[in-house]
């Protein structure tokens, strides 16, 4: 019924959404998670020219579970906290969702080259930031930050023109200077681009 709403685009509060999660990760939403009305926003530029969006630290997979619904295209999330992907892999069965997808990794260990377009929510901000953290798993490290940011921002840089990306949040060095800033909203933060 919930993914039904969103295809119909019925009014689905954040609330209601995160009730698909346990109670603790629903306490995490509101800071770490994207919201139902930025989720469609992204994934309608994302999915609207692809077939194979990355979520670039998906999380419990709400960006990719709405998108999904949204949009007719294919949803991956990768995700190194194997207890978020574990999460994630149970709403998709338990609602028996299409064209969603977890991967339990680190970011630097996935291809570009097999997704057509990708989305970022602020993911390595954790290893430079002490405050309101998902749990005390992640490493403060300004080295390893650097060294994810750099392997982002190289792969998106071999993609083809054309590809797609939006950020929202963050400091945007993961954006190569190939892309072009096409649009943004939310106040400044969401941001749409393309690759020249
Ligand atoms: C701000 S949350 C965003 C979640 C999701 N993209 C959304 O918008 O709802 C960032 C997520 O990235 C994950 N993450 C951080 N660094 C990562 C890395 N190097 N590889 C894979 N996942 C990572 C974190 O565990 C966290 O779940």
């Amino acid at each position: 019924m919930l993914f039904r709403h969103i295809k119909a685009n019925k009014d689905i509060s954040d609330r209601e959404f995160d009730k698909v999660f346990p109670s603790n990760i629903r306490l995490l939403s509101d800071m770490h998670f994207t919201s139902v009305k930025v989720a469609k926003l992204a994934s309608d530029y994302l999915g609207e020219k692809s077939n194979a969006v990355l979520d670039i630290g998906a999380g419990p997979g709400k960006f990719c579970m709405i998108g999904s619904a949204w949009t007719s295209a294919q949803y991956v999330g990768v995700e190194q906290r194997t207890i978020l992907c574990d999460i994630a892999n149970h709403v998709i069965e338990r609602y028996d969702l299409d064209r969603v997808s977890m991967i339990n990794e680190n970011i630097v260990n996935v291809q570009f080259s097999e997704f057509k377009s990708f989305y970022f929510f602020n993911s390595f901000h954790e290893n430079i930031c002490r405050e309101d953290p998902i749990d005390q798993t992640t490493l403060r490290s300004r080295q390893l930050y650097n060294c994810y940011v750099g392997y982002v921002r190289n792969e998106l840089d071999t993609m083809p023109s054309g590809t797609r990306l939006v950020t929202y949040y963050g400091f945007l060095k993961e954006v190569p200077k190939s892309y072009k800033l096409v649009l943004d909203a939310e106040g400044g933060f969401l941001k749409f681009w393309e690759r020249r």
